[in-house]
Formats: C-alpha cells, sequence, structure tokens
C-alpha cells in the first residue's frame, strides 16, 4: 500500500475507532489521541515514509498529511464534546431524584418505661426534699442481710433467693441495703435523713411471665425524730395519688419484713374500676403495690443510732410492678427484651 492509501487508511480507520467509543470508556479517547497523533503515533511514523517519496510527490502527500491531522484533530474534539455530555447525561438520570417517594423516617428513641417511671416518682420525692442516692448491685452479706437485721441462719433469708459471689459478697436482693449504707454516713445534727434509692436487685427465680431474676425496686427512708406511722402513711397516700389518680385511697395491712416493726403490705383503690372490682384488681377493688413500715429499732441501732430518741419508716416498690399496672403490661420479660415493638409504646 502506497503512503497516501496508508494514510487514507489511518484516517478511516480512527474514525471509526472514535465512533465506536462508549461514554463510560471516555479515558480510551485520550490513549486513540496518543497513540494516532502523539509524537511517536502512527501519524508522525507514516510522515517518515515521506522522504523516501518522489520530489514531486512530496507537497502532495505532505499536504495530504496535514489534512489529515487536521480532520483527526477536528474528529478527536468532537468526540471528545460528545462524550463529555453524554457523560453529564447519564450521571444526571442516575441521580435523579423521585420526590413522589416516600421519604425514610429517621427514628427517634425514647426513655425505657422503666426509667420513666423511675424518674416520675424520683421528681415527687424530690419535690418532698428527699435526696436521691445510688447503692451497690454487687453487696456484701452484712449490709444486704445482716445489716437488715436478717443475721446469718436467719429463716427469713429463704424469702429472697439469692447469687452468692463469694460466702460474703452477693448481687444484692434488694435495696434496703442503702439503707444501712445512708444510715451510717448520715449526719443526724444537721436534721432528719429522708432518702429514696433506685435501682437493679437481683433474685435467684426461673423467669416468666410475672417473674425475673432481676428487676428494679426504689428504697424509701425517713428517719428522725418524732416519725411516726402517719407519717408513713401520709407519705405513701400523696405517692399513690400522683401516680395512679387523685381520686385514689391507701389501705394498709399487717404484714412482716425482718427490718420493719410494725410492717404493712400497701394497697391501692384499683385506678381502673374506683374499687368496684375488676380483672385489674382481681374483683377485691385493691392493689398491692409496696412495702412498708416503722424502721426496727435493731436496723437504728446497728447505725449507731439511739432509737430511743430516732424513729423512721421505710418502703420499697418495684417500678416494673409499678409499670405493669399502669399499662397493663402482663409479661415481666417485656421490659428486658428490647423489642422496639414494645418500647416504642412508651414514646
Ligand atoms: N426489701 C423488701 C423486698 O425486697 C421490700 C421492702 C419492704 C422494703 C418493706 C422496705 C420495707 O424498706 O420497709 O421485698
Amino acid at each position: 500500500m502506497d503512503l497516501q492509501a496508508q494514510l487514507e487508511e489511518l484516517k478511516k480507520s480512527t474514525q471509526a475507532q472514535l465512533q465506536a467509543i462508549k461514554a463510560e470508556n471516555a479515558k480510551e479517547l485520550q490513549d486513540l489521541r496518543v497513540k494516532v497523533l502523539g509524537k511517536k503515533g502512527s501519524l508522525t511514523e507514516l510522515l517518515k515514509g515521506l522522504k523516501d517519496l518522489p520530489n514531486e510527490l512530496r507537497p502532495v502527500v505532505g499536504k495530504q498529511v496535514n489534512e489529515v491531522r487536521d480532520v483527526l484533530t477536528k474528529a478527536f474534539e468532537e468526540q471528545g464534546k460528545i462524550l463529555a455530555a453524554a457523560k453529564i447525561q447519564a450521571q444526571l438520570e442516575s441521580e435523579s431524584l423521585d420526590v413522589t417517594l416516600p421519604g425514610r423516617k429517621i427514628s427517634v428513641g425514647n426513655r425505657h418505661v422503666l426509667s420513666q417511671v423511675t424518674e416520675e416518682i424520683e421528681d415527687i420525692f424530690l419535690g418532698m426534699g428527699f435526696q436521691v442516692v445510688d447503692g451497690y448491685e454487687v453487696e456484701q452479706d452484712y449490709y444486704n442481710f445482716e445489716r437488715m437485721n436478717l443475721p446469718k441462719d436467719h429463716p427469713a433469708r429463704d424469702m429472697q433467693d439469692t447469687f452468692y459471689i463469694s460466702e460474703d459478697i452477693l448481687l444484692r436482693t434488694h435495696t434496703s441495703p442503702v439503707q444501712a449504707r445512708t444510715l451510717d454516713k448520715h449526719d443526724f445534727s444537721k436534721g432528719p435523713l429522708k432518702m429514696i434509692s433506685p435501682g437493679r436487685v437481683f433474685r435467684r427465680d426461673t423467669d416468666d411471665a410475672t417473674h425475673s431474676h432481676q428487676f428494679h425496686q426504689i428504697e424509701g427512708l425517713v428517719v428522725g425524730k418524732n416519725i411516726s406511722m402517719g407519717d408513713l402513711k401520709g407519705t405513701l397516700e400523696m405517692i399513690s395519688k400522683k401516680m395512679f389518680g387523685e381520686d385514689r385511697k391507701i389501705r394498709l395491712r399487717p404484714s412482716y419484713f425482718p427490718f420493719t416493726e410494725p410492717s404493712v403490705e400497701v394497697d391501692v383503690s384499683c385506678f381502673k374500676c374506683g374499687g368496684k372490682g375488676c380483672n385489674v384488681c382481681k374483683k377485691t377493688g385493691w392493689i398491692e403495690i409496696l412495702g412498708a413500715g416503722m424502721v426496727h429499732p435493731r436496723v437504728l441501732e446497728m447505725a449507731g443510732v439511739d432509737s430511743e430518741e430516732y424513729s423512721g419508716f421505710a418502703f420499697g416498690l418495684g417500678q416494673e410492678r409499678i409499670a405493669m399496672l399502669r399499662y397493663g403490661i402482663n409479661d415481666i420479660r417485656g421490659f428486658y427484651q428490647g423489642d422496639s415493638r414494645f418500647t416504642e409504646q412508651f414514646k
């Protein structure tokens, strides 16, 4: 093939290759340009053949070389523009936004129902001048039992089956040990002790709809001069009304706890039927909500508090029970499973 034909062929084949480049492979355009028009490209290569041509042909073929270069340079430019436009078009299409699609909701969390109940009760007691104190979930047998008037081998220890870590260390079975710890610290020359202590407690129990090996309690303790059963009753009546409604009444039934004397079980008139009897109160008109009593003199004495001069009352309630009653929750396990279908009901 003579040089002129080769030039013509280079032009045609380059044009064909250019057309074939797709938008997503735009980089190939640059490679092809270098291969054809670059310093070491095909056109330069053909140009070398010019010197072997007879004199009269050289200007003709030289002109043809320039033409081919011009045509191809333009073709590269054109195709470059086309590819760039196609790329933008493709991008626009892929990024197109369908404003009629429903938006993705960001889910906002909420306080756990037990935290809500706890905080609500804390607020009520803070308003009455109580302090909120923390206790230890891992506790000494000494505070959990002995200081609560449950010496070793006391039969009432069986009421609270326990997770022992060692002979003297256990997971606390109730929040009552915080009574002993705060009594030890309190300076009675500065006034009476009024505290509540919310927290988690543990018992060796088989989990079912109404039992859990861990649950939550709020302990309450008031110790000072001339504290009477009347103060206990007034305080509990007030909390019951705040928690379950202004027309609630309370009822005290005799009971037994080793750390209180006398001890009572506290019932609130049913908030659903008002006392007539229904499924919530099991037809009795009353719902048991907590245990309480006058602090046993021995509990005071063990803390070095003179039980002739000082007296007090204490109570213990369970947040799960309060929440289950209030919201009609019938399986305690719901509190701990973290299933959003449960937790989101308490937004
Ligand atoms: N500690 C008791 C329990 O877990 C609850 C309780 C009852 C606490 C009476 C008290 C109280 O402070 O006076 O079963």
